[in-house]
């Protein structure tokens, strides 16, 4: 019954887990147009998310998204309410301390602060742009939601900056750990494929930390 428990539980984690990873990879690749020189990447970013904004399916992918969010967070809440619970004091000699590293026993710690800063982004983009809560959002000049200023304008604040790039480094951290231990939940045992796997969670992982804490720094001193 605990054992259910757990491995519906972890399944969900790691699927939804997985579907935001994917996320991830499309949302670095439209902000990478941050990267480009203003008079193009303006013009771009804002077309784009015009584009996916007006989109039924994307609509409908942002739902299933929020949901995957909301679920991945709550789940992981109650395996580790459920685990302490089980487990209320720490073994005298721990051997976990000795066998595996620091960021895949403070996963909870390092998903806390990766939800603070998507609450915390998405009021600072999200609401203001979907909702319309806030600083209204002007039109550019083809007519499309001005995306590009809010962005450059809240890159132009260092303490959002650096915000954005510090908790860039937490992110990889999950990142790293969720992906190779998210296949290992959904079943995938092959030897020699976990540790391919774990190279291809490296590499990910140092792309996503990089990319999304480099954008931010990149966008302030252009
Ligand atoms: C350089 C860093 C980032 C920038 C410039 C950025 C920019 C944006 C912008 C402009 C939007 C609103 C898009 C629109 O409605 O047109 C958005 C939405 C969003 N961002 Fe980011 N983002 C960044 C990093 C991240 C990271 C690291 C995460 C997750 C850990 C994230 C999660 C989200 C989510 C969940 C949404 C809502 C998506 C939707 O409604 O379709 N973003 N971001």
């Amino acid at each position: 019954m605990a054992l259910n428990f757990l491995f519906y539980r972890k399944s969900l984690i790691a699927l939804t887990g997985l579907f935001l990873c994917v996320f991830l990879v499309v949302h670095l690749s439209a902000n990478a147009i941050l990267l480009l020189p203003n008079d193009i990447a303006s013009e771009l970013y804002n077309s784009y998310s015009h584009t996916l904004r007006e989109n039924p399916l994307i609509t409908v992918v942002a739902y299933v998204l929020y949901i995957s969010i909301v679920l991945h967070a709550v789940v992981a809440l109650l395996i580790t309410l459920h685990n302490r619970k089980a487990k209320p004091q720490k073994y005298i000699m721990d051997k976990s301390q000795q066998n595996s590293s620091w960021y895949s026993k403070n996963m909870g710690i390092l998903g806390t602060l990766i939800l603070i800063f998507i609450i915390i982004h998405l009021a600072n983009f999200w609401a203001r742009i979907k909702l319309g809560i806030g600083e209204e959002v002007l039109l550019d000049k083809n007519g499309y939601k001005d995306v590009f200023s809010v962005t450059y304008e809240l890159f132009q604040n260092i303490w959002f900056v650096l915000f954005y790039s510090i908790l860039a480094i937490p992110l990889a951290f999950h990142l790293y750990h969720g992906l190779k231990s998210g296949f290992k939940t959904l079943g995938f045992y092959h030897k020699k494929g976990l540790r391919i796997l774990a190279k291809v969670s490296l590499i990910y992982a140092i792309i996503m930390g990089v990319g999304f804490g480099i954008i931010p720094i990149v966008v302030y001193f252009k």
